[in-house]
């Protein structure tokens, strides 16, 4: 008679894994019992990476991770962050995942990487086989670089592209599940195609064993859990401004009830609004088509949905984009049109779509939309907005707050506002609810250790995630020295949170409060400007070991503030710019120089 080996109750296993070992263990033993899964052993061995800032492409990969254990495969899944191409000569089935950032740049926590295989000259992964998913946002000028980039430069050091790359713009979900589709064919028909001796072994690891079908790691309770396509309708419980009437901006302190939802946060996450355009924009563009608010039109996903319905919650109306003006033209088979969508004319076509919507393409080319359902399919998906979490789930429990600056312009005879801000803002009232759910910015979060001191540099609503640090620490007691820098047009009309925060520097909970309004005098003072001035003290905080974080606008703030972190490096830490800039990349690889900028 055979032992049969066991999976005591102490292993680190929930009941429901450690039921399904026990089953696996005694069918393998005893040969008798069935074998949970009558597939074949796993196939390939295939790592999944990742290269994030606020974790879409992570959460892609997770899903790929699970399909790819159905598919019995042997899977492991990694960030790019503290990853090497020396690792990546190892594999032989890679997956790689990637979101772009600044000017079609990695996301910083992938950029040591990239920087390595940059520098690789021969080719070296002639083992690899590989596909790549690169997540965007066509909105920006270097529409998912980053992916494309890194395709290229695998390709050109040997390995093999095994399904081709497939670029995924905001409105995502479609362009994943055809990559998906492509790449698991492929896949399948190397496994098909290959010889046995290619798997993995088939000594009885626990990896191997869940890998065969365990139940994946439990996530310990039947918590609901919060999407874009299932979002919390949570109530407004709190709106006011954080601007006089006065100021030249409107800036609102906006808080949502989360206390009936499983909702869960932690300081730094953001929280996305899944927004809606305004009714009377959408009748515009209805009456000027002259179709019927109720033609039903097909949504993916969705169904049969009336076209007023799809307008309105579905589909991006707002903003041009060069899809949907290569859709225009070709559906109107407009000459006009099509000349401005050669490269020559590619600043001209930027001027053109920088502040336009779907009413001025429709006014300015007359005549070419004679079916609702053209119309649905040429426009994009309306995307959720983020809003840095303003508050600490410790200090605010029940509660979300957000610090929501408003966007308003007026452009070609119209006053115009940004869909999810001026929602909140002119369509929000107290009491009514908005779809919400959690994004995660596992990047962005305090330091571990109470007592490290802080420096958080947060102009504008880049102030938003600090409060929320701020009354996280005084939660938990920590005694770290906290230092923040806030910056606004001006003093009387723009400091947020003004008494909330002057009490803190009162009671020493913030060490210094350093404030630069631009706009209160003839010339410009931004927060570098004033990190400039303290900048003995700020090397001083640094090699005491603080933590950095930069908040808010990433178009100039972001690099400005870098910019001037190297001059007091070389000032104040007397060093050449290299090591200035070596000194940075050490902060970075020390998960000590954090940034969340949009
Ligand atoms: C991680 C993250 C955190 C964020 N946190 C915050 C936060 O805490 N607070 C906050 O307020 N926002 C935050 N944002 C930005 C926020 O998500 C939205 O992008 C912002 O509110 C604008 O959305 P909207 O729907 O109102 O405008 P949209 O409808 O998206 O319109 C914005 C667009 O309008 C156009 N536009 C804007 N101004 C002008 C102008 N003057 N002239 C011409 N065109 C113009 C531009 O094309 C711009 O892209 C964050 C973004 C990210 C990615
Ligand atoms: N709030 C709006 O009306 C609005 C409209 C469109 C887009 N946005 C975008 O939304 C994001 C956040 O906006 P926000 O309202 O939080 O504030 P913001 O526009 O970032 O402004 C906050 C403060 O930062 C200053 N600033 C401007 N350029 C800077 C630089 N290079 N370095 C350091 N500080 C600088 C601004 O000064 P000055 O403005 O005096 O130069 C202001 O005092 C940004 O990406 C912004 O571009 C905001
Ligand atoms: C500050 C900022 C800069 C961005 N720059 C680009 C860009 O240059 N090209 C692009 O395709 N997408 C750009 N994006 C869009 C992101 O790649 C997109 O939101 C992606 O889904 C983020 O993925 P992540 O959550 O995995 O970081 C940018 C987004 C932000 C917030």
């Amino acid at each position: 008679m055979s032992l049969v080996p066991f999976i005591p109750e102490t292993a680190p296993f929930s009941e429901e894994q450690r039921a399904w070992l026990n089953g696996f263990l005694a069918g393998v033993f005893s040969g008798t019992q069935e074998r949970p899964a009558a597939d074949p052993p796993p196939s390939l061995k295939i790592a999944v990476l990742y290269a994030t800032q606020s974790g879409t492409a992570e959460g892609l990969a997770r899903k790929v991770v699970k399909d790819l254990k159905a598919k019995r495969h042997v899977v492991s899944l990694t960030s790019m962050e503290g990853y090497t191409p020396a690792a990546l000569a190892e594999e032989r089935y890679a997956i790689l995942i990637a979101s772009t950032y600044g000017e079609g740049d990695p996301p910083d926590s992938a950029q040591p990487f990239y920087q390595q295989l940059c520098i690789e000259r021969f080719p070296r992964f002639q083992d690899l086989s590989y596909s790549v998913l690169a997540i965007g946002d066509s909105h920006y000028e270097n529409f998912c670089k980053f992916g494309a980039d890194l395709d290229s430069k695998l390709a050109a050091l040997g390995a093999v592209c095994i399904s081709p790359r497939v670029d995924c713009d905001v409105d995502l979900d479609d362009s994943f599940a055809s990559w998906k589709e492509a790449l698991y064919a492929q896949l399948d028909d190397i496994v098909a195609n290959r010889p046995a001796r290619n798997a993995p072994s088939s000594s009885l690891t626990v990896e191997n064993a869940m890998a065969l079908g365990g139940p994946a790691p439990s996530t310990q309770t039947s918590r609901r859990i919060y999407s874009r396509e299932n979002p919390f309708l949570a109530p407004i419980v709190e709106k006011r401004p954080l601007t006089a009437d006065n100021s030249s901006k409107l800036t609102m302190h906006m808080t949502f009830s989360i206390a009936d939802s499983d909702l869960q946060y932690q300081a730094g996450d953001a929280c996305a609004v899944v927004p809606q355009n305004d009714v009377r924009l959408v009748e515009e563009i209805i009456h000027s088509l002259r179709f019927s608010p109720q033609a039903p039109v097909e949504l993916p996903k969705r169904g049969t949905v009336p076209l007023v319905e799809a307008l309105t919650n579905h589909l991006q109306i707002t903003r041009v984009t060069r899809k949907m003006l290569e859709a225009y033209a070709t559906i109107g088979s407009c000459d006009t049109l099509f000349a401005l969508l050669t490269p020559e004319k590619q600043e001209l076509l930027d001027k053109y779509t920088w502040d336009r919507g779907l009413i001025d393409l429709i006014h300015d080319y007359p005549g070419i939309l004679h079916n609702p359902a053209d119309l649905v399919a040429m426009l994009p998906k309306l995307a959720p907005r983020l809003y840095s979490i303003s508050s600490s789930p410790l200090a605010h429990t029940g509660e979300i707050h957000t610090t929501v600056a408003v966007v308003r312009y007026h452009a070609h005879e119209r006053e115009r506002g940004g869909v999810c801000s001026t929602l909140l803002a002119d369509r929000t009232g107290l009491g009514d609810r908005r779809p919400i759910y959690i994004q995660p910015n596992k990047k962005f979060r305090l330091p571990e250790d109470p007592d490290t001191p802080m420096i958080m540099i947060g102009p504008g609503t880049g102030i938003a995630p600090f409060r929320g640090f701020l009354h996280e620490r005084r939660a938990l007691g920590s005694q770290g020295k906290n230092w923040l820098f806030f910056g606004e047009r001006s003093a009387t009309r723009d400091f947020f949170y003004r008494d909330e925060l002057e009490s803190m520097l009162r009671d020493g909970h913030l060490s210094r409060l350093d404030t630069a309004f631009s706009r209160d005098q003839p010339e410009k003072i931004y927060v570098q400007d004033r990190m400039r001035e303290n900048s003995h003290l700020l090397w001083n905080w640094l090699q005491e070991g603080a933590f950095l974080y930069v908040c808010g606008d990433a178009s100039r703030m972001a690099k400005d503030v870098d910019r001037a972190l190297h001059s007091i490096l070389q000032e104040a830490g007397c060093m050449e710019p290299d090591a200035a800039q070596a000194y940075i990349q050490g902060l970075k690889d020390d998960h000590r120089y954090h940034r969340d900028v949009y």
